[in-house]
């Protein structure tokens, strides 16, 4: 197979009803800690910068919103610091109808002020401005698969661009995603790991051989933390910082506009 040529919407729809299983067992468990420490991390610096003090409306969106394991984590934590605002909204995103409707599952649904879009990243059905935090949680490296199913960079710009037109002046964008370890022994026991364990274990899992290896591949195909630093900043980002987790397997980039 090409992984070059994949279309993921089709991918997903094969891959949804085993995809958190397949996730905690190809990280170890790992995703569930890294979600937890983000969450928190995000959570902390809205705090410390005074954030929830200076706004009179609150939206949060949680983009390639999967099943919802990112969005239950973060809308517990903000919405202890928002409760006296009167207009507060939580949204989750995403163009598959398969992990939206698991999503629906999750103790966040039943909150108040919650909503799901299916929409692509690429058209957001968002005012200009109009949003204080996007999240995007191990989704930011699909989001340079066009819809036909090609690695695309003009898209992953597109769609960038997109996300940063949405974003008020001061907010955030908040990414958890795969990232090259950068010790090069390190990112040689990574990778191995990837491709030829924890792939296999979710391939096995899930019956879907194309679909974790696309994924797979994609992984080592991504940017390291630095150069992803830079394509935000390139968007027009202000502030971009990173955080690594577990060698640097995964990063997490806070970009302010
Ligand atoms: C790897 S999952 C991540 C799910 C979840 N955020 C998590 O932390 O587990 C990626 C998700 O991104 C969605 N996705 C990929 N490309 C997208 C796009 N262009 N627009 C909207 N959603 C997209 C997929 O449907 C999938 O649910």
């Amino acid at each position: 197979m090409d992984y070059l040529k994949y279309n993921l919407k089709k991918g997903y729809r094969k891959i949804y009803s085993l995809y958190e299983l397949n996730n905690h067992l190809m990280t170890l468990g790992l995703d569930i800690y890294w979600r937890k420490k983000v969450t928190d991390i995000m959570n902390k610096h809205l705090i410390e910068t005074n954030y929830y003090n200076n706004i009179k409306k609150f939206v949060y969106c949680d983009f390639c919103i999967g099943t919802g394991e990112f969005f239950d984590e973060m809308v517990k934590r903000v919405k202890k610091n928002i409760d006296k605002l009167e207009k507060k909204l939580f949204v989750g995103l995403d163009f598959s109808f398969d992990m939206i409707s698991l999503a629906k599952l999750k103790k966040v649904y039943k909150e108040e002020n919650v909503f799901f879009i299916l929409a692509d990243v690429g058209l957001l059905p968002f005012r200009d401005e109009s949003v204080d935090i996007v999240s995007i949680s191990l989704g930011v490296r699909n989001l340079r698969n066009s819809n036909d199913g090609k690695k695309d960079e003009q898209i992953f710009i597109k769609r960038f661009k997109e996300i940063y037109r949405v974003i008020r002046l001061g907010g955030y964008f908040c990414g958890l995603e795969t990232s090259r370890p950068p010790n090069r022994i390190i990112r040689r026991i990574s990778d191995f790991f990837t491709m030829y364990i924890s792939t296999n274990i979710a391939k096995i899992v899930s019956g879907d051989f194309e679909t974790y290896t696309y994924l797979a591949k994609s992984m080592l195909d991504f940017y390291d933390a630095d150069n992803f630093k830079n394509f935000l900043l390139n968007i027009g980002f202000e502030k971009v910082n990173y955080y690594l987790f577990t060698f640097g397997v995964v990063a997490l980039h806070l970009a302010q506009k």
